[in-house]
């Protein structure tokens, strides 16, 4: 087939590259983003797999300051209260931790699944119907590293509750579930390893303990 592209071994060691620098990102800088590149961004995510093609993936652009605050506001409780989990020097380093880029970063996508989809007519869902869900964050993944390429930073945000936040949004569809809350934008640092790594909450699992064979 002509326009066949040929991933080269320079074009495969730039792109582990970009694996090993795709970060969480939490410390934006509030320049906006240019014009077209969020969409644009929003239509490479569109590019990911989906269990029977049904490309269930929902994204919402959350613009108004207003319901902006009200997410940063459940953020915020939702964060004191998960702390209460933790004692000791585990609270004390929870409460160091910063877990959202809710204040600064210029774009806010709450991302959903349309559960009731019919597109795809079913396909793959009988036995597991967690895919159509699955297929949303294979979305998120695209979306996470193409802004990568292009020196923008994502921070997914799960210290939410779904059901306000729907609420918030005002969405009107029973069968949308929130699967992550977004930030976007330039981040004020690049780091090849993970923040919780740096500020060691978690570090790194090596393959022996994720791998089995059988
Ligand atoms: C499903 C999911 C939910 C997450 N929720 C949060 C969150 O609420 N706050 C946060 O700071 N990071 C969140 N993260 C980011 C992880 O903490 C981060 O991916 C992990 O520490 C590894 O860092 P890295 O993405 O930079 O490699 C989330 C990541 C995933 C995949």
């Amino acid at each position: 087939m002509t326009g066949q592209p040929t991933f080269d071994k320079p074009f495969q060691d730039r792109l582990q590259e970009l694996f090993l620098w795709r970060r969480d990102v939490r410390h934006f800088k509030t320049d906006p983003l240019p014009k077209g590149t969020l969409n644009q961004l929003l239509e490479t995510a569109t590019l990911a797999p989906s269990v029977g093609n049904s490309q269930p993936w929902r994204f919402v652009k959350v613009l108004d300051p207003v319901r902006r605050k009200a997410i940063r506001d459940n953020f915020e409780a939702c964060n004191k209260d998960a702390m209460k989990d933790y004692e000791g020097e585990r609270a004390q380093s929870y409460a160091s931790l910063k877990l959202s880029g809710l204040d600064r970063a210029p774009a806010h996508i709450a991302v959903f699944c349309a559960t009731e989809t019919k597109v795809g007519q079913g396909l793959g869902q009988k036995t597991m119907p967690e895919t159509l869900k699955y297929s949303v964050v294979s979305s998120i993944q695209t979306l996470w590293l193409s802004a990568r390429a292009q020196g923008i930073g994502l921070g997914w945000v799960s210290i939410i509750q779904p059901d306000e936040v729907k609420k918030i949004l005002d969405i009107p569809h029973k069968d949308w579930d929130l699967v992550a809350y977004l930030c976007i934008g330039y981040p004020e640092e690049e780091h090849k390893v993970p923040e919780l790594v740096r500020k060691g909450w978690q570090d790194r699992l090596p393959l022996s303990e994720t791998v089995i064979e059988r």
